[in-house]
């Protein structure tokens, strides 16, 4: 990350004239300039708000509704002139703002594209360049030509987050839109954009999802009334956004003046463990588990769950090849039915081809388990190192089954495949696949795990009898 800014925006306040009646909008429209009569109240949505953000940093802003996020947004984009204060930003900003912001509703989708992108500094050439690109990443098919107005709220989001993408921003402004559209479209997004952080642009990023802002955002801030009441690391200041959210309200102001009163330092955390949080695409595989005999793999039967064709990922990646290709990843239960709608508590399997097109030696595989945002949560091998297969020759397939319990809450989650050996002394990846395959956890409401992972705790709560009163 950079030391240099990529925006500052100092003791910038918002006032929204507030009309009582509908018609005192048309009187003060029609009162002279001079007059003193003013027929609204100001509404203060923002406060005397200073806030830096560096370039390449991924800033995360928190608050609950009409706390003032978005009118710092369009305010930091220029779609909405400030009452007082200053904003500077360094570099192309491409917005994904609300709902509204952005396209002319009478234009299709192809003008809109063109316009959009010229507004975001292209060249008319440049956009056509990257036309194509757009139109497939938006998935919306014949569509592209029809006035936008036409669109579901989900195909709008997606043309517009296309756009913003494949403009090559500095800083990518993102409000709340990733929660249109379905889980595999959210994972491709989410893959765009930590490819645009490793690129190092810069992310503002709106979202009433504390986990998505913790595993997404460098640092964050907390937008209360439209007053910044905290800053610091993610962690930190989701913890006192939840506080704000929980508090009853006669107990409002004081927790607020406390929050205030324990602001963080703005000094980033240690890069190191955010990086481990939050880029998808990296390197190692985690490869933990020590080899599993086949015997093993079939010992549990009655796997529940169901194949939906629907559920394919679209942000797959694949390394180069280097002499293997996996293919044909999914998941069977232990009888060996395909299936991606899993049941949690049950076993399945992690099944993947390996064809070898060159011999190998010292081969091993693995695979992990990511959650929509790209979160890591775990994953295995077939082998320790020393305990690698020695040779695979050209030629030949090998079919690798990994045995895991869905011990998972409801959701969706995608998996990675690879395929190590040791080329030059080194051990590599000889084939990788991101994002090969998905799968979903169906809910089950009598479930009493919270979080990604259920840990099958066992409780006990006891009565003790009459407690002590303490003064
Ligand atoms: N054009 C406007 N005229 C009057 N008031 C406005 C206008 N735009 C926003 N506001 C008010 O300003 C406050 C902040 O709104 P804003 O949209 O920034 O909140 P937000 O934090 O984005 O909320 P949400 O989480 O619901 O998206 C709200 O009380 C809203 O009603
Ligand atoms: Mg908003």
């Amino acid at each position: 990350m950079s030391s240099e800014l990529a925006i500052r925006v100092e003791r910038v306040s918002k006032a929204f004239p507030v009309y009582d009646k509908p018609m005192h909008r048309l009187y003060q429209m029609l009162s002279p300039r001079a007059a003193k009569q003013r027929w609204y109240r100001e509404f203060h949505a923002l406060q005397n708000i200073d806030i830096t953000v560096r370039k390449g940093e991924t800033l995360g802003v928190v608050g609950r509704n009409g706390s003032g996020k978005s009118t710092l947004l369009q305010i930091i984009c220029g779609t909405l002139e400030p009452s007082a204060g200053t904003v500077q930003v360094s570099g192309r900003i491409a917005a994904l703002l609300e709902l509204g912001a952005g396209f002319n509703p009478e234009f299709t989708g192809r003008e809109n594209v063109m316009l959009y992108g010229t507004v975001l500094g292209l060249s008319r050439s440049q956009v056509e360049e990257r036309f194509d690109e757009i139109a497939a990443f938006a998935e919306i098919g014949e569509f592209i030509d029809q006035p936008v107005k036409c669109y579901s709220s989900g195909m709008y989001v997606r043309l517009a987050f296309a756009v913003a993408i494949n403009v090559t921003p500095d800083i990518l402004v993102v409000d709340e839109a990733l929660s249109v559209g379905d889980e595999a479209f959210q994972r491709k997004c989410f893959a765009r954009i930590n490819r645009i952080r490793d690129d190092g642009a810069t992310v503002l990023f709106v979202s009433h999802s504390a986990g998505i802002v913790t595993q997404l955002c460098d640092r964050a801030v907390l937008l209360d009334r439209g007053e910044l009441l905290s800053s610091g690391s993610p962690k930190f200041v989701v913890s006192r956004y939840h506080k704000m959210l929980y508090v009853p309200p006669d107990r409002a102001e004081a927790v607020r003046a406390a929050i205030r009163a324990e602001r963080e330092d703005d000094a980033l955390p240690a890069s190191t463990e955010l990086s481990s949080l939050s880029v998808v695409d990296r390197e190692d595989a985690r490869l933990v588990s020590s080899v599993s005999a086949p015997s093993a793999l079939l010992e549990d039967s009655g796997s529940r769950g169901w194949f939906d064709e629907g559920l394919v990922p679209k942000s797959t990646v694949r390394y180069d090849t280097r002499g293997a290709r996996i293919g044909v990843p999914h998941i069977e239960t232990p009888e060996g039915r395909k299936v991606n709608v899993l049941h949690a508590g049950d076993t399945y399997l992690y099944v993947y081809r390996v064809d070898f097109h060159d011999s190998a030696t010292e081969v091993r595989f693995g695979m992990l388990i990511k959650t929509l945002t790209g979160l890591e949560l775990g994953g295995g091998a077939t082998a320790l190192p020393q305990n690698s297969m020695p040779l695979v020759e050209a030629g030949q397939t090998v079919e690798v089954r990994f045995r895991f319990r869905c011990l998972l809450d409801a959701g969706t989650y995608f998996l990675n495949a690879g395929v190590l050996a040791c080329l030059a002394g080194e051990e590599t990846y000889i084939d990788r696949l991101i994002d090969a395959a998905m799968f979903r956890v169906m809910s089950q409401p009598e479930r009493l795990a919270t979080g990604f992972i259920d840990f099958c705790i066992t409780s006990y709560a006891t009565v003790l009898g009459p407690s002590e009163v303490h003064a």
